[in-house]
């Protein structure tokens, strides 16, 4: 019986490793999740870029998600990477003018949307609003 149980401790390691081995060659834990990220960190976690889309500028802005993303034509899935949508590029706008005023004014090091310490965000122009009252 001990035998026995040294090798089934082994076969169970051994399937381990294959579930890993396995596992690292589907998804190399290096490639990007997010394929069309020109301002955002290419390697931003999941739970970060959550939470900018939905606190920073679904709230911000009182929009849902199809307001910057356009929908796939043929499956009618909101498609996330597609640029169809002009509102995401001017979205993508507004992230540069606000770390720029961050940045400038501020005197913000290194401002990014998303993270602590940002004097102005969406929000401080916005207020839950998509086209800000200017008059
Ligand atoms: C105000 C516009 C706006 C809204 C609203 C918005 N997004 Fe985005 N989203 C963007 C922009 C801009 C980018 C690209 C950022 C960049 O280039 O760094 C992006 C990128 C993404 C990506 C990465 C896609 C890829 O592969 O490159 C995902 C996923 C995503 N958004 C999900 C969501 C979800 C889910 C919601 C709703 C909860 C949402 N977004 C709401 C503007 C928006
Ligand atoms: C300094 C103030 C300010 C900040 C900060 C700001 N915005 Fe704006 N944004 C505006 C104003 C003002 C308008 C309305 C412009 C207009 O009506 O032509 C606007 C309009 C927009 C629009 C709608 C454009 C359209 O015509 O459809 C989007 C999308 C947007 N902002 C996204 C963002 C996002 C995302 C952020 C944060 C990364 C942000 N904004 C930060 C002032 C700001």
């Amino acid at each position: 019986m001990k035998i026995n149980r040294k090798f089934s401790i082994i076969l169970a390691l051994a399937a381990t490793v294959t579930v890993m081995a396995s596992a690292t060659i589907s998804k190399p834990a290096d490639a990007p999740q997010y394929v069309n990220l020109k301002v955002l960190p290419k390697n931003i976690s999941s739970n970060d870029l959550q939470k900018i889309m939905v606190d920073d500028f679904e709230d911000g802005l009182g929009v849902a998600c199809n307001f910057c993303h356009a929908a796939d034509k043929t499956t009618g899935q909101v498609d996330f990477a597609s640029d169809a949508k002009p509102e995401k590029e001017i979205a993508r706008q507004m992230m540069r003018t606000t770390m720029g005023i961050n940045k400038k004014y501020f005197k913000i090091k290194h401002p990014m949307i998303g993270t602590d310490g940002l004097v102005v965000t969406c929000n401080t122009c916005h207020n839950g609003v998509a086209f800000p009252d200017v008059h």
